[in-house]
């Protein structure tokens, strides 16, 4: 089993890389191969809402590492988003991020398991989660909490690790990921089917 973190911040090494370290740690020590995926500092497009990607070939940009990561995660069994926040909100590179990923191959994200980490120096936290879980709730993937929400808070990585309770409740998170994927296992073996659920109806609300 494994599981994809990805890091929404240009900083490789920062807050938010710090927090997905852990979570990957407790991961690791559950016997779960983990990957951080850094969305880096290089320009990054926003969806254009073109409709390319309904051609199944991915995103139409190719310069940049949104397919890729679509790739990875076909394989993978579960995904961490973190996100560190700007003007209480997600970072802009995560949400074109996972817009043009989740746009353009939400099946490889389907009812598998998906967590929400919110880095910040004081505050807008929440709402930063809010918007990452929504890509969640709208694919019919299944979200992992915590003992807290899912954040730290610093200002620098040092900070981070004096934040001893954000630190726990990665910790914490991870190891609900774990059990999480474990049922799931559990539950393959045993023939439960993925839902059959249905997209027949699509209303504009004009009709
Ligand atoms: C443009 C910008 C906006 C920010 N806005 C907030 C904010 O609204 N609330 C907050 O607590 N921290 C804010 N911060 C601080 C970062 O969220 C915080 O330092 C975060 O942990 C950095 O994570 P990173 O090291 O992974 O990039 C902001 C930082 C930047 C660069």
């Amino acid at each position: 089993m494994k599981v994809l973190l990805l890091n929404g911040s240009s900083n490789l090494k920062g807050c938010t890389y710090t927090a997905l370290e852990e979570i990957a740690k407790t991961l690791q020590e559950e016997g779960i191969d983990t990957e951080i995926f850094q969305i880096g500092a290089e320009p990054l497009r926003d969806c254009i809402g073109c409709g390319g990607c309904s051609k199944g070939n991915g995103c139409v940009f190719r310069d940049d590492c949104v397919n890729e990561f679509v790739e990875k995660a076909k394989e993978a069994d579960g995904f961490v988003f973190g996100t560190p926040v700007y003007y209480a909100h997600p970072s802009g590179r995560i949400m074109s991020f996972l817009d043009r990923a989740f746009y353009s191959g939400g099946a490889a994200f389907r009812f598998k398991p998906g967590m929400a980490v919110a880095s910040a120096r004081r505050a807008g936290t929440t709402a930063s989660l809010d918007a990452i879980n929504k890509y969640f709730g709208i694919n019919q993937m299944p979200t992992v909490g915590s003992t807290y929400w899912n954040m730290v808070h610093g200002n620098c990585p040092e900070e981070v690790r004096q934040d001893l309770e954000g630190l726990q409740t990665m910790r914490n998170a991870a190891k609900c990921m774990a059990w999480m994927l474990k049922c799931f296992e559990a539950g393959k073996a045993q023939n439960i089917a993925l839902p059959d659920t249905k997209k027949e109806v699509s209303t504009n609300f004009i009709r």
